[in-house]
Parts: C-alpha cells; structure tokens; sequence
C-alpha cells in the first residue's frame, strides 16, 4: 500500500493564480479537519458555493457551473485517495458525493433550460448543511484514516 497519496490543485484554482498555494481561509473553524489539502478545496467549496449565493440572476448559472466543475473535481480527488489507501468506507464515502451532483446537475439543467432559479438558489441555500455535515462525518473519517496510517499528499505534477 502507498503511504503517500497524490494531489492536484483544482483547475479553478489554476487558472486564478500562477502558483497556486494552500488556504484555508474562509473556512468556518469547526470544519477544518487539519489536513492542509482538504481544509483549502473545502476553503474554496464555500466560497464558490458563496459565490453563487450571491450571484445575481444574470450571473448565477455560471456561478453554480463554477461551484460544479469545482466539486466535481474536489469529490473525485478525495475517492482516488480513499481508493489509493484501499479505505473501507470508500463507496459509501463516493455515494454521497455522486448523489449530490447526481442533483446538482439536474438543478442546474433546470435553471439553464426554464431559467428555475429559485430551484437553484433553494439548491445552494441547502447545500451549505449538506456540507457541513459531510466533512463532519465523511471526510473526517477519511482525513482520521490519513493519519492513523501515515499517509501523505504529495502534488503530483501538472
Ligand atoms: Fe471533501
Ligand atoms: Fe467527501
């Protein structure tokens, strides 16, 4: 088994900055987990999910695309990882998080199609506790496994 588990800074986060460098910031205190990687893509899942919150109609789908491409790539970094340290509860772990975009982008069809944006605002109004109670449990498990096991995150090159 690999004790160290590789990493790529999400393309959002590639294209705002030449070097891309690790942030918690805007993260609430008590969902940081303490591991660096996971406490920054959550840092930017909030402030894109944010983002949208505050976008106006002109400008919302193309928030939530961004809050979308974002997650997509979040929730498959942590599932190669889980499956990298070969981590019992991984499908269950991935379950949540295909169902998740399994509604987000039917949501999202909707609002692009009949312009349903007040589905997609109640979306990303309810999105924020989903979150808040997935890296509470999910990826807390996850990051506590990391640990116990000595795994690592290595960036892996671009
Ligand atoms: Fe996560
Ligand atoms: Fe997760």
């Amino acid at each position: 088994m690999p004790d160290s588990v590789s990493f790529r800074f999400s393309p959002a986060v590639r294209a705002m900055t030449a070097q891309a460098q690790l942030s918690s910031a805007g993260l609430p205190e008590d969902l940081h987990l303490g591991e660096p990687v996971t406490d920054a893509t959550h840092a930017e899942f909030v402030q894109l999910l944010d983002a949208a919150a505050r976008a106006d109609d002109a400008g919302f789908l193309a928030a939530m695309d961004e809050w979308i491409d974002h997650t997509r790539h979040h929730f498959a970094q942590e599932e190669a990882w889980m499956e990298a340290m070969g981590f019992g509860p991984r499908h269950c772990h991935a379950g949540e998080h295909q169902q998740v975009l399994a509604v987000a982008a039917a949501v999202r069809d909707k609002v692009a199609q009949d312009n349903a944006l007040e589905l997609g605002r109640r979306l990303v109004a309810e999105l924020s506790g989903w979150f808040d109670h997935h890296v509470r449990s999910m990826d807390a498990m996850m990051v506590g496994h990391m640990r116990e096991n000595g795994f690592s995150l290595i960036e892996a090159p671009a």
